[in-house]
């Protein structure tokens, strides 16, 4: 059992958007300094959404210096990209329609995106390192489309899986697979509401029933940015 994770507990959703693009912001900002680029995962779900209306808002609007940001995502729904239930259609109404990310810089994750994320360069075991990846957390523990009892959480050779009956609507999904948000540099988790209070705690306890648990970078930042609703207390 690795140790507990202590989050970083904020008031609210508008105080957790907040942290989070501060947050983001910053690891772009290093990415680029360091590598003259940010390969970034954005996280599907309701939650983020704030996250992404806020880095489409001043100081970070103008302040990113986002034609260097080559945008992915850590998991989609198998739906049209214009679908309101696409996490791509969430991200490019919130952000990507208000920043200048040149189009062939965004990689939504549909049809076979392995050599797309292939391009991305590797760490030294081989996998795709990401410098920053979102994930939210589901009230079972999931993270991305890797669900409870999932035979996706031993995936070892594949960047990317096709899940075909995710417990949460839509069914039919593509995520990372754990390898690949083990890889990474920076991994935040945006958790919020008191909904997800069960799942938190035993997350940040690392219960290894919960594939959240599971997301442990194994040279890389693990961060939690959580409400107090969600902490609880
Ligand atoms: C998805 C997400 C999923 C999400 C959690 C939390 O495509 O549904 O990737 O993993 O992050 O289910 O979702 P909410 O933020 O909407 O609660």
């Amino acid at each position: 059992m690795t140790a507990p994770v202590s989050p970083l507990v904020v008031r609210g959703p508008a105080e957790l958007a907040e942290a989070a693009a501060s947050w983001t912001a910053e690891r772009i900002a290093a990415a680029v300094a360091q590598r003259g680029a940010c390969h970034l995962a954005l996280a599907g779900g309701e939650t983020p959404r704030r996250c992404y209306q806020r880095l489409a808002r001043p100081p970070y609007q103008d302040g990113v210096r986002w034609r260097s940001v080559f945008v992915y995502w850590s998991d989609e729904r198998q739906v049209p990209l214009d679908d309101p239930a696409s996490n791509y259609a969430m991200a490019k109404a919130a952000l990507l329609d208000h920043v200048p990310i040149p189009a062939d810089q965004v990689f939504p994750l549909v049809g076979d995106p392995t050599p797309a994320l292939r391009r991305i360069p590797p760490d030294d075991r081989g996998w795709p390192c990401f410098d920053v990846i979102h994930l939210g957390l589901g009230e079972d523990g999931h993270t991305a489309s890797l669900f409870p009892g999932s035979d996706a959480l031993n995936e070892r050779r594949a960047v990317v899986r096709a899940i075909h009956d995710a417990p949460k609507p839509p069914p039919d999904r593509l995520t990372l697979t754990l390898p690949v948000l083990n890889a990474a540099r920076a991994v935040l988790f945006m958790v919020q509401g008191a909904s997800k209070r069960d799942a938190l705690a035993r997350v940040l306890r690392r219960d290894p029933a919960l594939p959240a648990s599971q997301v442990e970078p194994v040279d890389g930042e693990l961060l939690f940015i959580v409400d107090q609703e969600a902490f609880g207390g």
